[in-house]
């Protein structure tokens, strides 16, 4: 198993079960893509204000690849007019669809209804694979599905042992909804936690890979970002070893709902 490994979509088609996260990846962009992608990468992250939709674009063109190896998220913002947004955001990377674009967050009253069915057009149209949603709380996934008809493919949220909800999880399951995890290595921030050193020394493992697989093992998608290749390249690693159930159950002690943000949107 690599990065190369795919789940399958509530729409049948399959996305990579672990992409590279794009957000502050300013320094090298187009370098830094085509370095992750040449070392096993599949899927790549982005939103327009992230700034990185041109290096990416830069980036694709220069890999010898079939786009349909590779699989690209972009997202709109609340604020936007989410048809032309695809369009934008497509010209910026310089490619014909998207395999999955997000609505970046809930707008601030509503479910994003105008959004969605924006979406939905563009997804018919041809633009995108398929659609879905981020930072959405399980109660307004379902508002937003009850209202257009359509249930999101994918929902991004933060996602770590040290914020993480199972009563989530458990929706989106019952739903058939994939949970992409992002900031899944909490920005560094807690990587020299003790009892997550415990658990990487047990398996000759460094805290990220640890982080990584347990995500994996929770049938979560992680898209950690990496400006270093040693860092890229280390969080590849991560398709040959398992955690055992003790060591998951010791990880999903750790819940404390930490959000780098300040507080996780759905729980
Ligand atoms: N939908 C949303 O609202 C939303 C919000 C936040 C993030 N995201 C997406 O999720 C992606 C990931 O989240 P994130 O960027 O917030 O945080 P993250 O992936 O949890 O952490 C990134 C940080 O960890 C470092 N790092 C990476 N691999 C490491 C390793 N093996 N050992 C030690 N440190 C390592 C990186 O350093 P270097 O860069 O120096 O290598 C960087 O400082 C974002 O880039 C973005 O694509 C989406």
């Amino acid at each position: 198993m690599d990065a190369s490994e795919t789940i399958e979509l509530r729409t049948g088609r399959r996305m990579p079960v672990l992409g590279l996260g794009t957000w502050q990846l300013t320094r090298e962009t187009a370098a830094t893509v085509q370095g992750a992608v040449e070392a096993g990468y599949r899927m790549i992250d982005t939103a327009v204000d992230y700034g990185t939709q041109p290096g990416i674009g830069e980036a694709l063109r220069r890999i010898e690849l079939d786009r349909a190896e590779l699989f690209v998220v972009t997202k709109v913002e609340e604020d936007d007019q989410a048809y032309d947004a695809v369009q934008r955001d497509l010209g910026e990377i310089g490619l014909d669809y998207a395999d999955l674009t997000l609505i970046h967050r809930p707008p601030p009253s509503g479910a994003g209804e105008a959004l969605w069915r924006e979406l939905m057009r563009a997804r018919d149209d041809g633009l995108v694979r398929d659609i879905g949603v981020s930072n959405y709380p399980g109660k307004l996934l379902d508002t937003l599905a009850e209202a257009t008809g359509e249930m999101p493919a994918v929902n991004q949220i933060e996602w770590s042992p040290f914020g993480f909800s199972d009563a989530l999880l458990h929706h989106h399951r019952e739903r058939n909804v994939v949970i992409q995890a992002y900031s899944p290595l909490m920005r560094g921030r807690r990587l020299d936690d003790e009892r997550l050193a415990r658990v990487a020394e047990k398996y000759g493992r460094t805290p990220a890979q640890i982080l990584l697989r347990w995500s994996l093992q929770k049938g979560t998608v992680p898209i950690p970002k990496a400006n270093r290749r040693a860092h890229y390249e280390e969080n590849l690693a991560v398709f040959d070893f398992e955690l055992a159930d003790e060591e998951m159950s010791a990880l999903d002690a750790l819940n404390e709902h930490y959000s780098s943000l300040g507080t996780l949107p759905y729980v």
